[in-house]
């Protein structure tokens, strides 16, 4: 299933009723916060006074984020490799973060060549940046069902041999990358998206379950442990938010604890939007892992402007996606409040969960985010730093419970 399908579930399990207070926030004042500055990094050219963004801190005053959440949860943003050459998100990862993690470079198909044959050159490139500015790395992905390169699956699937070929191709992966990687990455997800988005059965019906069935998952997580005893194994999955696809995710992890699988904790991707989710459904999330003695991490942060979309936005074609917002019209000004809130929300929750233990926004600044070409080529900025790399009102209103956005 590809990321499109995937996020016509989710969306169409949120629907347009998680419309919500967020949505109606006013606007204006920058209550409590000092030496004001325009936010206004394009102006409106509109002349009504709700075309325009709140007055912001000036941005030398911000605290580092890493700072602000020491004791709580490591800060981590995701990163191309060219980013951490780049004017705009290096001064933003070099102040901010203390965890990152590689949006691509990491995955297999970045990574694994052909069998035994590896590419660790981007990889390594962001493992120094991170080294040199005292970043740690959260590890990405080491199994995906859209990252699996088809040299895994080579072979004639019909022989006796077949199965036991895939798994040794796998678990030879995994054991090297994670050796390979031992002492420079703190996490792994381990197993990337592997609940199904359906009703029945919690797996997701890959190409890996297809081969080895539910092993698949069981044999991964053996083979990083036994590369790396002290790394922290991780399964990161989207909609973790969803109360179903929740259910179907900790059924599939109730099978594995119950074999002794080692699994340290659960990544939560929560790619959502100014009007889904509501708190409690993530701090659900959250305590069902708890129940079960795991860890909690946040994977993959971002809050898309557009709370609206209809479930057929997430389709195969996308039809019906709320049309692009243009910069400094009253409609971006309202997203971008409502984004505040929902960032200030969610990291109140992080902050009072103590086994909340990394933070990772899915990129750093709006200049560079998957959401622009997804569900369609469109303005979105759902990140806390703008399209400069200067903080947004959602960064203001995460550090300052005054801030009015
Ligand atoms: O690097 C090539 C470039 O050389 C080529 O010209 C261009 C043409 O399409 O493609 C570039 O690669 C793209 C790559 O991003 C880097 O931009 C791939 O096509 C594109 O598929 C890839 O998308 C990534 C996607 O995962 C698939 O791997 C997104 O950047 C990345 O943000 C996204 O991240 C995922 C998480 O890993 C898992 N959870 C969902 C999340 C969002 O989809």
């Amino acid at each position: 299933m590809n990321i499109s399908a995937q996020l016509s579930r989710r969306s169409l399990l949120m629907g347009v009723a998680g419309a919500s207070a967020l949505a109606s926030c006013g606007g204006g004042g920058g209550g409590g916060v000092s030496s004001p500055v325009s936010s206004g990094s394009t102006a409106s050219s509109s002349s009504t006074a709700s075309a325009s963004g709140p007055t912001l801190p000036d941005p030398a005053t911000a605290p580092a984020l890493k700072t602000h959440f020491n004791g709580k949860f490591l800060v981590g943003m995701t990163a191309e490799p060219n980013e951490i050459n780049n004017a705009i998100s290096q001064p933003v990862l070099k102040a901010h973060a203390n965890s990152m993690t590689a949006e691509n470079c990491m995955k297999p198909h970045a990574i694994g060549t052909s069998a035994g044959v590896y590419n660790y050159t981007l990889a390594d490139q962001v493992i120094a940046f991170a080294s040199a500015n005292n970043i740690a790395v959260r590890g990405h992905t080491l199994l995906w069902h859209q990252s699996a390169p088809d040299w895994f699956f080579a072979g004639d699937s019909t022989s006796a041999t077949y199965r036991a070929t895939v798994q040794a191709r796998l678990e030879r992966y995994i054991t090297d990358v994670v050796t390979y990687f031992k002492g420079k990455v703190y996490a792994w997800d381990v197993v990337n998206e592997p609940t199904s988005d359906s009703a029945g059965s919690p797996y997701r019906n890959s190409r890996w379950y297809q081969v080895l069935g539910a092993d698949y998952i069981e044999i991964a997580l053996r083979a990083a442990r036994a590369a790396d005893p002290t790394v922290k194994l991780f399964i990161n999955d989207y909609s973790t938010e969803n109360a179903d696809k929740l259910a179907r995710l900790m059924s599939l992890v109730d099978t594995l604890l119950t074999r002794g699988v080692p699994l340290d904790g659960i990544g939560h991707q929560l790619h959502i939007t100014t009007t889904w989710p509501p708190v409690a459904n993530v701090r659900a999330a959250f305590q069902a892992a708890e129940t079960r003695g795991l860890i909690n991490h946040v994977t993959e942060l971002d809050v898309s402007l557009y709370g609206s979309d209809p479930g057929s936005c997430f389709g195969t074609p996308a039809t019906g996606c709320a049309p692009s917002l243009t910069e400094g019209t009253a409609a971006y000004w309202d997203s971008i409040r409502a984004q505040a809130l929902q960032y200030r929300a969610m990291f109140d929750l992080f902050a009072s969960q103590p086994s909340v233990k990394s933070v990772t926004t899915w990129g750093v600044a709006d200049n560079h985010t998957w959401l622009s070409s997804f569900p369609v080529n469109r303005l979105n900025h759902p990140l806390l730093f703008d399209t400069t790399g200067k903080p947004k009102s959602a960064f203001w209103a995460v550090v300052n419970p005054t801030f009015v956005p």
